[in-house]
């Protein structure tokens, strides 16, 4: 089976952090996020894999290249402009064959071999992952029957739909997809599966089926609220399978605190009396002394002047945080941002 990842969105709920990091690239515990979902798909033994491009492109090609390292193969289409998540798979046309579809900004712990099994099994020509989640609001509301059928699908419900449904399952944004999903596809159009595939497949009365995630992990970053939230996941061991990847600190003062959670890139500069905790670090950035990063990101190059603190927070590329400015609560700084001395953010 080959798989899909849909990674051309524009990223805008992410800025300003995808201003000039496109989001399937910016990084998840120092690793470009993609990594996450190609470790997965490799876990369940599906090597060939299809990026679906049109933002900045060139950047993911770049980093990820043809795969090899990963221990997967890697291939890229670009739409030439964004033809949608249907349209976009239509375009990929990967064969004759099922596929995997993710979305490729959901962070997932999933064993995906059990979901093409459950597939499979059920006959579907389309099943879809879904969640439970709090607030379905930004997200498409999936309603199903006994035997795991959809009945109904709502992206992004409204009050009204929820008092309605009573239910809390979401589209997780992982599908396999018979070849014969293709056919509701007009080559070269925009099409999105969840405004117009989904709904025409219920239409047709097509097998249509849904597997629930129960102790998985599961995240949507695309968010910067969610972004930061699932470092925190991450560092609280919450996602099973990259534990042992955590590459450990560098070069620190031993006058310096951080603790064992946190993360920290190569090529750090930790000086005397600088903490860090319950956070991540990029490489190459320096705290200067008395310096204090708590439950914040930082991404690489970064300075953080003596005495300045960082609070819940989240720092792009190399921006100066000024002698003892106070960075807090949720702030999150574009690349090269530059906070002068004695501000409060
Ligand atoms: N290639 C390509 N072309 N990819 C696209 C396009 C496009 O035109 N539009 C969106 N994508 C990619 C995005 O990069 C992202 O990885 C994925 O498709 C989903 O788009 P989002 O913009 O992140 O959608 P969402 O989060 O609002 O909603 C989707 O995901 C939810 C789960 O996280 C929907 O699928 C919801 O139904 C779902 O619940
Ligand atoms: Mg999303």
């Amino acid at each position: 089976m080959r798989a899909l990842i849909l990674a051309g969105g524009k990223g805008t709920r992410l800025r300003p952090l995808t201003v000039y990091t496109p989001k399937p690239i910016v990084p998840l515990a120092n690793r470009p996020f993609l990594l996450y979902q190609l470790a997965v798909l490799r876990n369940a033994g599906i090597t060939d894999i299809t990026l679906s491009l049109s933002y900045q492109p060139d950047k993911i090609e770049q980093v990820l290249g043809d795969g090899s390292e990963l221990g997967v193969n890697l291939s890229y289409v670009t739409e030439p402009s964004p033809l949608g998540t249907g349209g976009a798979y239509s375009f990929a046309a990967l064969s004759d064959a099922p596929s995997i579809v993710l979305n490729g900004d959901i962070l997932t712990d999933i064993d995906l071999a059990k979901v093409v099994r459950f597939h499979e099994a059920k006959k579907a020509d389309a099943t879809l992952v879904l969640a439970p989640v709090e607030d379905p609001t930004a997200y498409g509301l999936v309603e199903t029957g006994a035997a795991g059928e959809i009945r109904t699908f709502i992206e992004k419900p409204t009050s009204a739909d929820l008092a309605k449904l009573h239910i809390d399952t979401i589209n997780a944004g992982i599908y396999v997809l018979e070849p014969k999903i293709l056919d509701l596809i007009p080559k070269g159009e925009n099409r999105s599966f969840e405004y117009d595939v989904f709904p025409m497949i219920l239409e047709k009365a097509m097998p249509f089926f849904a597997y629930t995630l129960e102790n998985e992990y599961w995240r949507d970053i695309g968010t910067c609220a969610s972004y930061l939230a699932a470092h925190h996941d991450f560092l609280a061991g919450k996602i099973k399978g990259f534990e042992d990847e955590i590459p450990h600190a560098t070069e620190i003062a031993t006058a310096a605190f951080i603790d064992r959670r946190s993360v920290i890139g190569p090529d750090c500069i930790v000086k005397p009396g600088a903490k860090i905790i319950n956070s991540v670090v990029g490489a190459g950035v320096t705290l200067e002394e008395k310096a204090v990063v708590e439950n914040s990101v930082i991404w690489p190059h970064s300075r953080i002047s003596t005495g300045a603190e960082v609070h819940d927070s989240i720092i792009g590329r190399g921006c100066h945080i000024g002698r003892s400015a106070v960075v807090d609560r949720g702030s999150v700084l574009g690349d090269k941002t530059s906070i002068s001395d004695y501000s409060r953010v």
